[in-house]
């Protein structure tokens, strides 16, 4: 019979960080080729996405053919993966990044290619025999245990993890990055996977982000080193949101500790979509040691009726990365972030910096507070100054 704790052990594979990288799914959907994938991997190198800490070029649904081979064993599309994956992985692993494939835990993919049900240790040893570093595992097409929380679910889930450890680090010894969609069964994943989606797909609008900045806040205390709950790929650059929404977009992931993976055509980014996918002051904070998820440590109107929020987290040096939001889209609002609200280890005058402008705005003691434009934000580090703690 199952049980609680036969779930409640770690999953063990070496992985403590959200994932950087990138995925083929909200730019190339089904459509995706051998050669997108190539361009993509050496876009990586040119547009410095590699050199900012990005490293995985993931291939989304569709890379298979409709069909397993005679030996029971998933296999590529012929027509657009002609050369094949192992080459494929060849090819990315040359320019120093990560593959990673996708599979779901179904009988069919959500794009009704096989899927991975009951062929579970099988599949596994095919990834790691292609060097897959990295697996998105998917929640739909014909599943035999259904979409509810069961344990026989859960149990299906965990069998292609132990199955990706087994064949990844402890066979090949190139561990699998093991990132799944789950829906409402957060409680295990924590100690199943590495990652897991809770929301509905993305798209490219505000209500978009906002939403999944919603759902994904509901699980923020699962959230821990080798384990992040999955706010979906970026729909930075897919042209549809202004500059300033993009912004906290990525503001929104890198406070969540969410895997930052880029969903737009790499090989056709502006310098200004680069600029945000690569700021080093909000990726600091997504790749944080602690791991920790941003929290709602705050919320009000303006006179104007603008909706604002502050989140924080805290960092591993002491710190306290802070976002404030503007959710609305009529107002500026006054915001601020209450450093006793905020869990801010509370200083004489804390030093308040811009993460993403590098920019010192001054010293605080209780709070800070800025004027936030409509559907902007404001991230900052709030650091303990070389002065002594304030004790009262
Ligand atoms: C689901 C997933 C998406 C994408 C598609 C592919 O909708 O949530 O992220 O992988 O399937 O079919």
């Amino acid at each position: 019979m199952f049980t609680l704790a036969a779930a409640a052990v770690a999953l063990d594979n070496g992985f403590r960080l959200p994932q950087l990288g990138w995925n083929s799914w909200n730019h190339f959907g089904c459509g995706v080729t051998e050669q997108d994938i190539k361009d993509t991997a050496d876009a990586f190198v040119a547009t410095g996405m590699k050199a900012a800490g990005y490293a995985c070029v993931n291939v989304d649904d569709c890379w298979m053919a409709m069909n397993r081979s005679a030996d029971g064993k998933l296999t590529h599309d012929p027509v657009r993966f002609p050369s094949g994956m192992k080459a494929l992985s060849k090819y990315v692993h040359e320019r120093g990044l990560k593959f990673g494939l996708y599979s779901a835990r179904c009988g069919h993919t959500c794009q009704g290619r096989p899927g991975s049900e009951d062929h579970e240790w099988t599949d596994a040893q095919t990834f790691a025999s292609w060097d897959v570093d990295y697996l998105k595992y998917d929640n739909c097409g014909s599943c035999k245990y259904g979409y509810s929380n069961t344990p026989a679910k859960v149990m299906q889930v965990t069998r292609m993890g132990d199955a990706l450890r087994r064949w990844g680090a402890e066979g090949s010894g190139r561990p699998i990055f093991y990132s799944t969609e789950m829906g409402g069964e957060q409680l295990f994943n924590a100690d199943i996977c590495n990652s897991a989606r809770e929301g509905s797909d993305i798209t490219a609008s505000w209500e978009s982000v906002l939403y999944e900045l919603d759902v994904g806040s509901e699980y923020a205390d699962l959230a821990k080193p080798g384990y992040h709950n999955d706010f979906d790929m970026l729909e930075v650059g897919n042209g549809r949101l202004t500059q300033q929404e993009e912004e906290a977009h990525m503001a929104i992931w890198c406070l969540m500790s969410s895997p930052l993976l880029a969903g737009n055509n790499l090989t056709a980014a502006t310098p200004e979509v680069v600029k945000i996918l690569t700021a080093p002051g909000p990726i600091s904070v997504n790749q944080d040691e602690l791991a920790l998820q941003g929290r709602l440590c705050g919320q009000g109107t303006d006179g104007a009726g603008g909706v604002w929020q502050a989140w924080a987290k805290p960092l591993a040096d002491g710190a306290t990365a802070a976002l404030l939001l503007n959710r609305n889209a009529s107002a500026e609002v006054n915001a601020s972030v209450d450093f006793r609200a905020c869990n801010v280890s509370r200083h004489a005058a804390s030093v308040v910096t811009d993460l993403w402008s590098a920019a010192t705005l001054g010293s605080y003691t209780s709070s800070w507070s800025a004027v936030v434009p409509p559907h902007s934000h404001r991230l900052v580090k709030i650091a303990p100054p070389a002065a002594p703690l304030v004790l009262a």
